[in-house]
């Protein structure tokens, strides 16, 4: 495992962009052959999707030869609602850089048979090549997608009942009415993501410090599920300087 640390989460916006500019551009793909590249939502990766955006339109990396597939979705908002994890990638990256929309994959959370759709995204994966470059973050306990305390560390995609910690703190996503938080979501497994051949997890913030620490220093524990990542042949650990506060 790399640990990265950074002074701060502007910086570490800046590295992992021009990482996956670097990785991508390496690879130099073309027709028929493409990057493959496994993407989070949330706080920590927006400035990564800035500056992806201001590197593109600067002309330093296009998406054109790209397939993306994104961690997680929840079940039962509509794929247009602006919690959706589809409008968040949407809004924040896609919309903005010259990938195919066909090749933008998100799980969909109102498919008619949830089960079905989640071997269909580990199939997906598959037929593309499987994942390159897995970029990722984690909660302050530890979660990598909506892989929660708990969760088996070779668990591939599936539904999953979020839990009540995880559900009270969405809810001021929607209007802090607990009757509109979504009780489930689809994810990728730890499994899927340790079948990625890169793997590069950004941590950013003081309130992240102990799961950085649990997930470096401690033992694999399904517990603190990035601490499965210890095992991978390449991960990368992509730090502020807040973020190491409770290393030893
Ligand atoms: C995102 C995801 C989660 C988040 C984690 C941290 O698709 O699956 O693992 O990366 O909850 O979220 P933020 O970045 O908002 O602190």
């Amino acid at each position: 495992m790399r640990l990265v640390i950074l002074e701060d989460s502007e910086r570490v916006a800046e590295w992992a962009a021009r990482y996956i500019i670097k990785r991508i551009n390496d690879f130099s793909p073309g027709p028929n052959k493409f990057f493959v590249l496994g993407l989070p939502t949330g706080g920590t990766p927006l400035g990564t999707y800035r500056k992806l955006v201001q590197y593109h339109k600067a002309g330093k990396i296009s998406f054109k030869y790209v397939k993306t597939f994104n961690m997680d979705e929840y079940v039962g908002i509509p794929r247009d609602h602006d919690q959706s994890y589809h409008s968040f990638m949407w809004e924040n990256f896609f919309k903005h850089i010259d990938i195919d929309p066909a090749n933008a994959h998100v799980l969909d959370g109102n498919a008619p048979n949830l089960e079905t759709e989640c071997q269909q995204y580990e199939e997906k994966i598959k037929e593309a090549g499987g994942i390159e470059l897995f970029m990722g973050g984690i909660g302050p306990d530890g979660h990598i997608a909506f892989n929660e305390p708990g969760s088996s560390l070779v668990s591939r995609t599936r539904v999953k009942t979020l839990n009540q910690e995880t559900i009270t703190a969405n809810a001021r996503f929607f209007g802090n009415d607990m009757s509109k938080v979504p009780k489930q979501a689809l994810t990728v497994g730890v499994g899927t993501v340790m079948d990625a051949r890169e793997v590069m997890v950004l941590v950013t913030g003081s309130h992240k410090a102990y799961a950085l620490h649990m997930a470096i220093e401690e033992g694999v524990n399904h517990m603190w599920t990035v601490s499965a990542f210890q095992q991978h042949p390449r991960t990368i650990m992509l730090c502020d300087e807040d973020a190491t506060l409770e290393l030893k």
